[in-house]
């Protein structure tokens, strides 16, 4: 008998091409599946380089059952550990971020490192040994100031999005970059279908006017490489885009399309802002007077890493906008929103950010709109899979990496049980 009986049927009859079926998206059974097995066997995105800036500063990634302090070691380095103390299993870290020389349990103060070792116990027996009961570590992963964690026995392997993604994010400067702002929005619907609204702009004409102030025409999964622009946008468009390319090319900043490549987690591309556009924001000028891009003068384009399965980044000469989702339920989602400028911006003075966040914030409450919507239909007795557009091909590799990742970690976990 399976642990996850119905998930496993369900995986069963998904359809090439389709949504998945109702249960996935909607049941308690499949929330509980996910958050305990399938979204536990592959790498999520937690937060940057710039949550945890100096030695001590700490950041808790937290998803149902899972709670992982992130923090900046003495020696500059970032480290992942289960937040569960060493001795009768308290949370160590309580508040989303802090700042502390060390790591103290509030429960009998046991006290650790900044690199998770004990060093302090009071009155434990003799031969306790205290480098036996460290902090538990996770698999972290930082890449281009990005930090991925995963709780996998064997973490998928990443070399190749280490590589893609770091060498396009790296001239950001994400190490430089601070918070000036982060929002929460919990959204009214099962996490993979705010995921889906993600990966397409199928939706955007119709419902993000802000966005699409300063987005060019190509929009987000729209004007890619391969695609016959000329066809959808008109031969003016396509000459419009490739000269984009060329300069891009020519000023070395990379162009070519990193596309979930072998099955794999990560997108990157550079985009058009639209004509005499320098940022994504609602005028279409610089959020922030000082540059985080190391390349000179501006790019007139944002360049944009999507991972599966639970973040998106867009990066803009001044600005970088993360998206980092968990799931609270099977029909709750956070979506963690983070506008970072250059460290030595000054608020007020240097950036105002109400006008740093407005596009995305206006954006996110339209795709939350949609995303509810989405999970209300889906939750009535009427749903039945339908089938994808061809703007919708992103969504496509989002659905397929689900299901091939939840089909890989349940019969990896089935195979763990002992009769
Ligand atoms: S549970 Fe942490 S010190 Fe006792
Ligand atoms: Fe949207």
């Amino acid at each position: 008998m399976s642990l996850h009986t119905h998930v496993s049927q369900w995986l069963a009859l998904d359809q090439a091409g389709h949504t998945l079926p109702q249960g996935l998206y909607v049941s308690r059974e499949a929330f509980e599946f996910d958050t305990q097995v399938m979204l536990k066997s592959v790498w999520l995105f937690a937060c940057t380089v710039a949550h945890v800036k100096q030695p001590g500063d700490y950041y808790l990634f937290e998803m149902a059952k899972t709670s992982i302090i992130i923090v900046r070691g003495r020696d500059g380095e970032v480290r992942a550990f289960h937040n569960s103390c060493a001795h009768r299993g308290a949370k160590v870290c309580t508040a989303l971020t802090g700042s502390s020389p060390r790591l103290t349990c509030p429960y009998h103060q046991w006290t650790y490192g900044l690199d998770g070792r004990l060093l302090a116990a009071r009155n434990m027996p003799d031969g306790f040994d205290k480098a036996d009961h460290g902090l538990r570590p996770v698999a972290l992963e930082n890449i281009g100031g990005l930090l991925f964690v995963c709780l996998a026995d064997e973490p998928p392997t990443i070399d190749r999005a280490r590589a893609d993604i770091a060498e396009r994010v790296e001239i950001y400067n994400l190490d430089r970059c601070k918070v000036a702002v982060q929002e929460d929005l919990v959204e009214t619907a099962n996490w993979k279908l705010v995921m889906e609204n993600n990966r397409e702009c199928y939706h955007c004409d119709a419902n993000h006017p802000e966005l699409l102030k300063s987005l060019s025409t190509s929009g987000f999964g729209k004007g890619l490489p391969g695609d016959d622009m000329a066809a959808t946008q008109g031969e003016r468009f396509e000459a419009y885009l490739d000269a984009q390319h060329a300069a891009w090319k020519e000023a070395g900043l990379y162009t070519h399309l990193v596309e979930f490549p072998d099955d794999s987690w990560h997108r990157v591309i550079r985009l058009p802002l639209a004509e005499g556009v320098h940022s994504q924001t609602l005028d279409g000028k610089p959020a922030s007077r000082l540059a985080i891009s190391s390349f000179p003068g501006t790019e007139d384009s944002s360049l944009s890493v999507w991972t599966q399965p639970n973040s998106w980044h867009h990066f803009c000469h001044d600005h970088a906008v993360t998206f980092s989702l968990t799931p609270l339920a099977e029909d709750r989602t956070l979506l963690r929103t983070s506008w970072l400028v250059h460290e030595d911006a000054v608020e007020g003075v240097d950036y105002d950010p109400e006008n740093l966040a407005a596009v995305w914030r206006a954006t996110n409450a339209q795709d939350s709109a949609l995303a509810t919507l989405n999970h209300a239909g889906i939750a009535t007795d009427g749903y039945r899979p339908g089938p994808y557009s061809l703007e919708e091909k992103l969504v496509d590799a989002f659905k397929t990496f689900y299901v091939d990742n939840a089909r890989a970690a349940l019969a990896l976990k089935e195979a763990s049980v002992t009769p």
